[in-house]
């Protein structure tokens, strides 16, 4: 699931159609037994070229989680299955939803450890973008890191601190948070940078840019810096941020946000590719990746 909070996700609240939810929470059956053998071999394709990419790529946790769960290459998950084995380790269970849902059911579900998980399969001719996020950006990209127990609690306490800041109108601020974490997060190990972004470890083209790319910048994640940077919705990040180990995460939920919220609100904004003097940078990106699409864009 995309972290609520950005225009895109704003434009698209709502079921397709116009649908009204037949549930409050907005879950549906995921009807696992009614997923068409074409929809499974979707999910294959996107299997098994992913997992080529991630050995060496992934962070451990995401490793671990995976191999844990039954998830495999030849059919889409079967949430029941997946919850079983979650509840056990971490508590949390998956839900199928039919697309974006409003902020206040997404941060219930996280708040209640229930994972809301985009029911439908992209189609063949969509492998490498997506409007809206499905069973694979969901699954494969999200649900291994809530078998790591920081995690877990991390993304619980996103839900209840996104109740919070949409109260208090700053809920664009925290969004960014969840995106350049729990969506675009990389992580510092032993063996170098490693994948921890649901978002980079479910899309083969940003998993090799985020990492092996001279363009980006990645840059030792620091709380405020990042509740003031922009990020983009629409290609791949111009800054990746970057924490030394999952258990930090765990250190920002016990923060209190007010006195933050109150610097940030009104306060300086970055734009996603700007680096600061106080940063601390571990790689500066050429930009190049970047600069190439604005003339592109531009000559078009
Ligand atoms: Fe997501």
């Amino acid at each position: 699931m995309e972290a609520p909070g950005s225009d895109t996700a704003k434009a698209k609240h709502g079921l397709a159609g116009g649908a009204t939810p037949e549930r409050p929470d907005w879950t549906i059956d995921q009807s696992w037994e009614q997923y068409t053998a074409q929809e499974h071999g979707v999910w294959k394709t996107l299997f098994e070229r992913q997992t080529k990419l991630l050995p060496g790529r992934a962070c451990d946790a995401f490793v671990d989680g995976m191999r844990k769960l039954p998830i495999g290459a030849d059919e889409i998950p079967d949430f029941r299955r997946l919850s079983e084995v979650l509840m056990r380790k971490t508590g949390w269970q998956v839900v199928a939803v039919p697309g974006l849902v409003p902020d206040e059911v997404f941060f219930e579900h996280l708040a209640n450890r229930r994972f809301p998980s985009g029911q439908f399969i992209r189609k063949p001719h969509e492998l490498d973008y997506l409007e809206e996020p499905d069973v694979f950006h969901d699954v494969f990209g999200h649900v291994p890191m809530l078998m790591n127990p920081a995690i877990a609690d991390y993304i619980q306490a996103y839900g209840q601190g996104g109740l919070r800041a949409k109260e208090l109108g700053v809920l664009d601020k925290l969004a960014r948070v969840y995106w350049y974490t729990v969506e675009f997060g990389l992580l510092r190990q032993k063996d170098g940078l490693r994948i921890y972004g649901a978002g980079i470890a479910s899309s083969r083209t940003e998993t090799v840019f985020s990492l092996d790319d001279a363009s980006p910048n990645r840059i030792g994640f620091e709380l405020e810096r990042v509740m003031r940077t922009h990020y983009r919705i629409d290609d791949f990040q111009e800054s990746y941020f970057v924490i030394d180990d999952l258990d930090s995460l765990m250190e920002l939920a016990s923060i209190d946000f007010a006195p933050l919220y109150a610097r940030v609100r009104d306060g300086v904004e970055y734009q996603p590719g700007d680096v600061l003097p106080t940063d601390s940078v571990i790689t500066r990106g050429t930009g190049s990746y970047h600069a190439q699409r604005r003339v592109a864009k531009a000559g078009s």
